[in-house]
């Protein structure tokens, strides 16, 4: 079956500037704590590695996998670990790196999970947000770029399993 390529809505230029940033950001903030950056898999594995990068700080890095039951475009808020973290993180500051907020439900999920486990303090850097679908709100407090309503893919994020290699962000062409 034959597809129109994605439309760019975001540039691989435009996402490498807004990472730098971030990171100069986390930086400054981080200074002298031991941080843990938390990649949620899949979504998050190209922003956490460019974001880990731009960020000047002795770190740790750690994989949690989930999975959000529901259709390909829809998620349920109903999150099934996959893969846990390998080591604690009592008493370390928690970077949790999302690819995507959209209804806010897995992360409020993962918030609370993670917290539960004693970190100095759990906070979020998602690469975008989408305001337009929120359920549950959480607070970003880290954020690359605010999106519409449209499902978009590419930079980690992916539809059915694909265009998560894509080196910007698109929407897919109907
Ligand atoms: P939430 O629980 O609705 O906030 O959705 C979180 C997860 O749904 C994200 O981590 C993504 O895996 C997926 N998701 C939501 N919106 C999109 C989208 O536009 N494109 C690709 N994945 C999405
Ligand atoms: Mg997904």
């Amino acid at each position: 079956m034959d597809v129109a390529p994605p439309q760019e809505l975001i540039s691989a230029t435009a996402i490498d500037a807004r990472v730098k940033a971030l990171g100069a950001q986390i930086t400054a903030d981080y200074a002298g704590k031991s941080l843990v950056l938390l990649c949620v898999l899949k979504g998050s594995f190209v922003f956490a590695s460019d974001l880990a990068r731009a960020i000047d700080l002795p770190l740790r890095i750690e994989f949690l996998g989930v999975r959000s039951y529901g259709d390909d475009t829809r998620s349920s808020g109903v999150v099934q670990i996959t893969q846990d973290l390998t080591r604690p993180i009592a008493g370390d500051h928690v970077l949790i790196v999302e690819d995507i907020v959209d209804t806010g439900l897995t992360l409020s999920y993962l918030r609370e999970l993670l917290l539960a486990r004693g970190p100095a303090s759990a906070k979020v850097c998602a690469f975008l947000h989408k305001p337009s679908r929120s359920i549950k709100p959480v607070e970003i407090d880290y954020l690359g770029f605010t999106v519409e309503d449209v499902f978009v893919i590419g930079y980690g994020l992916d539809y059915a399993e694909r265009y998560r290699n894509l080196p910007y962000v698109g929407v897919l062409q109907t």
